[in-house]
């Protein structure tokens, strides 16, 4: 092989390799940007979600389909608990029976067409040696999973304590080891529904978080 053809083959491979090597930095780098924008929308989804949720207390008639109910209900069941147990029962109120049970029981159901009575099993929930359970804690955490999903499906719900455990349970014929945890109206918001001025009202984290 002449000198001019050896050099003009080193060239050729040359050319070929940084091609290579550049292409490769630009996919580095696409992929890099990429993750970053993922993740980014993934942070400020879940951010624009918190933001969106406020507690509704108007609703509208309109009925709730039942594909969003399976999945506020599907968003619960993901949810962890104390030791796995999974020791939530959830009653989806929706019959007219039902709702007018409920709305006698409390004024916070707000006319919701669905009403979530969230409650646990004490024959199944993780209980410490000193008598205290994660029941409320289990259903809290069950019940944020559905709130926000029902927020991500355009719903609004509203967390409600204000009733009697004993009362509900006696009127809807609970088995005595399901215990009420709170209550969740839920539905499509009534046009004028509006979040209430707590809602605006959040303390800075200077007065809720303390790094030690
Ligand atoms: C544990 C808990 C219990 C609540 N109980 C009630 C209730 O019984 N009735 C009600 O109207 N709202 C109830 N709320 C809703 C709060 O008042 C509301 O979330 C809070 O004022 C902040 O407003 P926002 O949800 O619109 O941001 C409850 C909320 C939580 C977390």
């Amino acid at each position: 092989m002449h000198m001019s053809e050896k050099s003009s083959t080193f060239a050729a491979v040359m050319k070929k390799l940084i091609f290579f090597a550049l292409a490769a930095i630009g996919f580095a780098a696409c992929s890099n940007s990429n993750d970053k924008m993922v993740n980014e929308q993934m942070v400020n989804g879940f951010m624009n979600l918190a933001r969106e949720r406020y507690a509704v207390r108007e609703y509208a008639d309109t009925p709730v389909e039942a594909f969003k109910l399976d999945s506020i209900l599907e968003a619960g069941r993901l949810a962890p608990t104390a030791k796995n147990v999974q020791p939530q029962h959830i009653y989806v109120l929706q019959s007219p029976e039902a709702i007018a049970k409920i709305n006698a029981l409390t004024p916070c159901a707000y006319g919701a067409p669905v009403v979530f009575l969230v409650c646990y099993d004490a024959d199944q929930v993780w209980t410490k040696e000193d008598g205290t359970n994660s029941g409320d804690m289990d259903c809290s955490i069950v019940g944020t999973h559905m709130m926000m999903e029902a927020t991500e499906l355009g719903l609004g719900t509203c967390w409600v304590k204000y009733f009697d455990p004993a009362e509900v349970a006696e009127a809807f014929e609970l088995p005595t080891n399901h215990k009420p945890s709170f209550l969740m109206p839920c539905g499509y918001a009534a046009e004028n529904a509006k979040p209430s001025d707590k809602h605006f009202s959040r303390k800075p984290l200077t007065e809720t978080v303390t790094y030690k």
